[in-house]
């Protein structure tokens, strides 16, 4: 039984935040975090723990941790189901994922901006950002306050029922790993605000596929979004500035408690054609 309080004094169970987040010399190495009720507080923490030692970057030199009840109501939704977009190489995936990015009506400024900018270093000093950048759908302008922080998305998870029912589907859809079960996660909320859609791949220079996310599509991959050894990365917000109040929009983003509660189904890898035909009514 999938328990479902929303406010706090409706709940009959503690429930709080855990971050963790890794770096040496002063430089970021990993971070993740879970929504977790009080009893499982401690296997959390052991995890995220390896998760910190056991990066392929390096050994950190401080690792913290946050630990925060979640006393504010907590949103629950469905994940975005996930789709797989084979491609032949980086020009083809990089030229769906526009294509897809224009189909949600985001202008070409738009589209060409976030590449360029996520592939060149999106913070002035032309270094990966720390969180995600905003672009507005239709003057490609960079909306965020602070580019070289951007905005980054917290406090979102999955009830354990659907974290194990998230592993299911991926077996079954024939996708892997703990980053992308992650990805889901945070893309799932930010398809919640006024986000049209986001664009990311990972500055992990070993991690080359991206993803395209939308309330209307879904959490869309492309594999060989980028080279392999290429160590930028980023993710781009896109919304129509007009329309956003970016306080309560930011608000949302960084401060908002999203918990997962079941797992849309998705598809197993398809062709662009494929893909396509899913929404053709
Ligand atoms: N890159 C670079 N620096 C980072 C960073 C990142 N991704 N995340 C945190 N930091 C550093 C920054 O110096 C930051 O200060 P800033 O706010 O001026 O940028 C500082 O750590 C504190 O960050 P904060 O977010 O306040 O720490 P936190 O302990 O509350 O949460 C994270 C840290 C990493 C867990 C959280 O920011 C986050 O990104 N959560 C989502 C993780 C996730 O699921 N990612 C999916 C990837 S597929
Ligand atoms: P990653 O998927 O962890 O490799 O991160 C890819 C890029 O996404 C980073 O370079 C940051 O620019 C950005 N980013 C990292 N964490 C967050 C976050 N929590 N919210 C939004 N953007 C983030």
């Amino acid at each position: 039984m999938v328990k479902d309080y929303t406010k706090k004094s409706e709940r009959d169970w503690v429930i709080y935040s855990l971050r963790m987040r890794a770096s040496r010399d002063g430089m970021h190495i990993s971070g993740a975090e879970k929504i977790l009720p009080k009893d499982k507080l401690s296997s959390g923490l052991v995890g995220l723990f390896s998760r910190a030692m056991d990066h392929g970057i390096g050994n950190p030199d401080e690792i913290h941790f946050t630990i925060e009840e979640i006393k504010d109501e907590i949103l629950y939704t469905d994940s975005l189901p996930i789709s797989t977009v084979l491609t032949d190489g980086l020009e083809d995936s990089k030229g769906k994922a526009s294509k897809l990015l224009n189909l949600l009506c985001i202008s070409e400024k738009a589209i060409i901006r976030a590449f360029d900018d996520i592939s060149s270093g999106a913070s002035p000093d032309r270094m990966n950002m720390r969180g995600a950048m905003f672009i507005d759908i239709d003057s490609g302008e960079r909306l965020e306050p602070d580019h070289y922080r951007g905005v980054r998305v917290s406090r979102m998870g999955f009830l354990l029922e659907a974290e194990e029912a998230l592993r299911i589907e991926m077996e079954r859809v024939g996708v892997y790993g703990q980053r992308l079960k992650e990805a889901i996660s945070l893309a799932t909320k930010v398809s919640m605000s006024k986000t049209v859609a986001e664009l990311c791949w990972s500055d992990n220079p070993d991690y080359t596929t991206g993803y395209v996310a939308s309330k209307r599509h879904g959490y869309v991959r492309f594999p060989d979004l980028k080279k392999e050894g290429d160590m930028a990365g980023g993710r781009a917000f896109f919304l129509k500035g007009s329309e956003t109040d970016l306080n309560s929009y930011i608000t949302f983003l960084q401060e908002k408690a999203v918990l997962i509660r079941s797992i849309t189904p998705g598809f197993s890898p398809c062709t662009w054609e494929e893909f396509l035909k899913r929404y053709e009514d």
